[in-house]
């Protein structure tokens, strides 16, 4: 009896502790789709040696994946532990692939991953997420039912100052639990809201350019220059040394997801789009995706937005006039905690004062476009979708339209919710829904077929 109850611990102890946070899956440096899709794994575990093994399965057999490897990083309060990170490569695109992880060989972990579709697919995006609450959790549930192909969060991933043991304590244990198991499932992407950067008290801060793993195809950013994340040395350092290349390059980036290019930028404001070096990055990451029937851009900060809260927090406006001119469709933003939705907005700045302020200037709006009969927008849709878990701002103004900006459309600040994008070839269709599942919001956009080139006959 005694020989079997040993048996039978030996078998479970690694599993029991294997983990401090479970595996979840990263985009990693794969901007770009390609005929072999990879993904990134990441888990965190202790700071102790162990034979950590992944394997994806193929056809009756499994493959085994190239070694893990490890950033440790140690900042109190959290005991030193390792970030581990392995590639599932060779996915076929759009497929649905088992994995398993095993700790000297024994099975720890197993579950299936949605690798990057080509054509149609689902991204689920929402930003002010993870402080605690029962809404944060309600709206992950949400997410979950919605069935994603991936996952963006706009921002303010983790309250209250995107410390790894606010990640630790909040985060993982809600998108990535036995009941949500969101995070092993689909790729989630993020970018850094004004709670996730570098907090110059906080050895622990900035955790996520340790804890994501995103592409790196971002302005060339160097720790200590100008528009990078103000890391302390001597403050930072472990956080810095655990994010490797990632700090502070991975703060903006740009990817492709089916027939969507992604923009993603820093709005923070030690990073000045206005400047010389982000200003070229933004037009030559847009100018090279003419090629794709959609481009959306998501950042923290709105730049056009009603609430009451955060009202003076649109400083990203100046960037409108490169948007349009490259064609962009969608800017969805976080920050402020509610739905918003605006009609096809084209702006023209004035004179661009200090950063840290609204920028005034002048607005064309698209009044036709009502996104059921007519879905041809001449403008850009400035969506907020910062509604993912804390609490809610000015929910007074939903009812109250005299309050609301004239060229917003949808302003819905009494209840929780996310947005979802639903792309199919040239057609588009995004839902804002609650945590109970009901739609509060669905427009459609569609495009042209773009012009064939002449046959030659
Ligand atoms: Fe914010």
């Amino acid at each position: 009896m005694r020989i079997l109850l040993l048996a039978l611990l030996t078998t479970l102890l690694p599993a029991q502790a294997a983990f401090l946070v479970k595996p979840y899956l990263q985009l990693g440096d794969a901007p770009r789709p390609a005929a072999q899709e990879r993904l990134e794994l990441m888990w965190h575990a202790e700071d102790r040696g162990g034979a950590w093994t992944v394997e994806v399965q193929r056809g009756q057999g499994w493959t085994l994946q190239p070694a893990p490897t490890f950033h440790r990083l140690e900042v109190p309060p959290l005991p030193a532990h390792r970030i581990y990170r392995a590639a599932l490569k060779n996915l076929k695109p759009g497929a649905r692939v088992s994995y398993r992880v095993k700790l000297d060989g024994a099975l720890v972990f197993a579950a299936e991953a949605q690798a990057r579709k080509p054509g149609a697919h689902r991204m689920i995006v929402f930003g002010d997420a993870a402080d605690g609450s029962a809404s944060q959790l309600g709206i992950a549930k949400a997410v979950l039912a919605e069935r994603p192909d991936a996952v963006l969060l706009v921002g303010d991933l983790v309250y209250g100052m995107g410390l790894a043991s606010e990640y630790r304590k909040r985060f993982f244990p809600v998108y990535n639990s036995e009941e949500v198991p969101l995070m092993r499932s689909v790729p989630f992407l993020g970018l850094p809201g004004n709670h996730d950067v570098p907090f110059r008290r906080s050895a622990e801060a900035a955790a996520y350019f340790a804890y994501w793993s995103l592409p790196l195809n971002g302005p060339g950013l160097r720790a200590g220059e100008a528009n990078a994340a103000p890391a302390v040395p001597g403050t930072h350092d472990a956080v810095v040394a655990a994010a490797g290349p990632a700090f502070p390059r991975m703060a903006s980036y740009s990817f492709d997801y089916g027939p969507v290019h992604w923009t993603v930028l820093d709005s923070n404001l030690y990073a000045d789009w206005e400047s010389p070096a982000l200003k070229a990055w933004l037009e030559a990451d847009l100018k090279a995706a003419q090629g794709a029937a959609w481009r959306i851009v998501a950042l923290h900060h709105p730049l056009f937005q009603s609430s009451r809260s955060h009202f003076d927090d649109q400083w990203m406006r100046p960037i409108s006039p490169i948007l349009e001119k490259h064609g962009v469709d969608v800017v969805l933003a976080g920050h402020v905690h509610n739905y918003q939705r605006t009609a096809p907005l084209r702006f023209r700045p004035g004179q661009v004062g200090h950063r840290g302020r609204p920028v005034a200037g002048e607005f064309t709006v698209d009044e036709a476009f009502d996104g059921r009969t007519i879905t041809r927008a001449k403008g850009i849709l400035h969506i907020v979708t910062g509604a993912g878990g804390a609490e809610l701002y000015d929910p007074w103004q939903t009812d109250v339209r005299a309050s609301w900006q004239p060229w917003t459309r949808v302003f819905i600040s009494d209840k929780h919710s996310f947005t979802v994008l639903e792309v199919d070839g040239r057609t588009l269709k995004l839902r804002q829904i609650d945590a109970e599942g009901h739609e509060l919001d669905a427009v459609t956009m569609t495009k042209p077929s773009p012009a064939r080139p002449p046959s030659g006959r």
